[in-house]
């Protein structure tokens, strides 16, 4: 959240995608806060996506949409936002490089991807997040290691990749990077070319 006031006072309007909004707790904190915004909030769950919009009152209502979709095959063209958020989200992915990807591409060059997921690379994290969170979901969730999500970040074409740590009773890891700027075009791989 910090981050993205930040980013406002630095480039005024925000057209911001939301991927795996949920029932659109952070789309209600950014339509609510002193910056110019506009929010798409995506998510796979219909029942997420109704109290989302059940939630949003009249303000709300004009800068936030919500939208059915698959992080995997955004429903978007390229360039289409500014930035692109994904909390609490990215470790239900199956093929978490494909997500990545898709991010960049809806990202216009030099916009920013921030995604906040379980840390799991010290115990506290591991227990919380391998052990219990992937217990309960029957182990069909895989939270990356903090290499792994920069190594996504990296192979998608994202620079100035930065990594934080929030919280040790819950911790999570944020990772920021900005779509390369020169051509706006992403490294060829397996799968684009
Ligand atoms: C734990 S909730 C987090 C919701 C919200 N971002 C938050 O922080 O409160 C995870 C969300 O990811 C959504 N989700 C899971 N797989 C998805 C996918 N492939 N594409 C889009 N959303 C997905 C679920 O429907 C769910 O709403």
């Amino acid at each position: 959240m910090e981050e993205l006031v930040g980013w406002s006072a630095e480039e005024g309007a925000i057209e911001l995608l939301d991927v795996g909004c949920g029932t659109g707790t952070l789309a209600s904190m950014l339509t609510a806060a002193e910056i110019e915004i506009r929010v798409t909030g995506l998510d796979l769950t219909p029942a997420m996506l109704r109290e989302a919009r059940g939630k949003r009152n009249g303000a709300e209502e004009r800068k936030a949409t919500f939208v059915a979709g698959d992080a995997e095959h955004l429903p978007f063209p390229d360039s289409r936002f500014d930035v692109v958020t994904c909390c609490n989200s990215f470790h239900h992915y199956p093929r978490q490089e494909h997500a990545v990807r898709e991010m960049a591409r809806v990202l216009r060059p030099g916009g920013r991807l921030a995604i906040v997921d379980g840390f799991r690379d010290n115990i506290v994290g591991w227990f919380v997040f391998d052990v219990c969170i992937s217990a309960v979901e029957k182990w069909s969730v895989h939270h990356c290691t903090w290499r792994d999500m920069r190594g996504h970040f990296e192979q998608a074409g994202f620079q100035d990749v930065y990594q934080r740590k929030i919280n040790w009773w819950l911790p999570l890891l944020l990772t920021v990077g900005r779509r390369n700027i020169e051509n706006g075009r992403q490294p060829a791989t397996e799968t684009n070319r």
